[in-house]
């Protein structure tokens, strides 16, 4: 039982208020608050989710903060908050835009939540975990970015449909940075154990490599006017799930290196065993050296974004 959880989700649109859908069903804690700019929109969306948890017998309830200060003492906090990529906007516009936001949730969660594990999922993802850390002041296992459950998932799901087989006993395993430059892993990636690369050939893996890359823009392309949001919310309420039920299970998340992989100072997507302490352990997977220049690659990408911020003077007068 997890009864007295508390969970906050800071940003109610498609991903958080879906993030809170999914929570909710499954009754993984006891309350549930969203913070939103647009708090009618937010209260709406918390009086629907609570009755459709009473629907399911689930004793969660999904609750409003007004304000950052009403979200108290949680144990995790999700944050989806931030701007879209608008037309004329340059990726490193985008990055000062969610940057300046993530700033001011961070420092909020740190004042009024100061114990709870956070989750980010808000993009550029990779460089958002590394400011909320830096802004946080948490310690490193306490601040985590989703986005290898979700590109592994979306692995999964092409390995699946190529083969035409094997549901539900796919496992995709994809490191490094949640962009263009992802390290979609074949080598360690299975059918109910068997490899990959005993079922499908390098064409095929190398199709399968490429769709994952820009799984999240292919869903864009389809819906226009915004982006995937259901797989990202349940690849999202895996990572909390995992952290108050304490199940020491291993996913792929984003967090801050400190050595591991030979990396300091930046953050990327590896294995980690999630528990109630957050990022309990870092798994250190053997790489050949074309996985290894892959991952050089997409940390270098992370990197030049945090670069980008120390140009623009972001971190400091903290
Ligand atoms: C995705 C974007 C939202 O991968 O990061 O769907």
């Amino acid at each position: 039982m997890n009864q007295g959880k508390r969970v906050g989700i800071v940003g109610a649109g498609n991903v958080g208020a879906t993030v809170a859908y999914s929570l909710a069903m499954l009754g993984s804690c006891h309350e549930i608050i969203l913070r939103d700019n647009k708090i009618d929109v937010a209260k709406g969306k918390a009086l629907d989710m609570s009755q459709a948890a009473s629907a399911v017998r689930s004793h969660t309830v999904v609750k409003v903060a007004e304000d950052m200060s009403d979200l108290t003492d949680c144990d995790v906090v999700v944050v989806t908050a931030g701007s879209p990529r608008l037309p004329g906007m340059s990726r490193d516009d985008l990055l000062m835009i969610n940057a300046n936001i993530t700033k001011e949730v961070i420092k909020g969660i740190a004042k009024y939540s100061p114990n709870a594990i956070i989750i980010m999922v808000s993009n550029p993802l990779d460089a958002m975990t590394y400011v909320a850390l830096k802004e946080s002041g948490f310690d490193r296992s306490r601040v985590i970015g989703m986005a290898g459950i979700l590109d592994s998932s979306r692995m999964a799901s092409f390995i699946q449909e190529k083969l035409g087989y094997g549901g539900g006993q796919i496992r995709a395993s994809v490191m490094g940075g949640h962009g263009d430059d992802m390290v979609p892993l074949p080598r360690y990636s299975t059918v109910a154990g068997v490899p990959l690369t005993d079922v499908l050939t390098d064409t095929e893996i190398d199709e399968i490599v490429q769709r994952t890359r820009h799984g999240g823009a292919e869903i864009v392309s389809f819906l226009k006017t915004g982006s995937a949001y259901y797989a990202p919310a349940k690849s999202t309420a895996i990572m909390v799930e995992a952290i108050l039920k304490d199940t020491k299970q291993i996913h792929p998340c984003a967090v801050y290196l400190d050595g591991e992989y030979g990396y300091s100072n930046v953050v990327s997507g590896v294995p980690v065993m999630l528990g109630a302490n957050g990022a309990e352990k870092i798994i250190e997977v053997t790489l050949d050296d074309k996985e290894k220049e892959m991952f050089a690659k997409s940390c270098a990408s992370v990197q030049s974004l945090i670069n980008t911020l120390n140009q623009n003077n972001f971190f400091q007068g903290e």
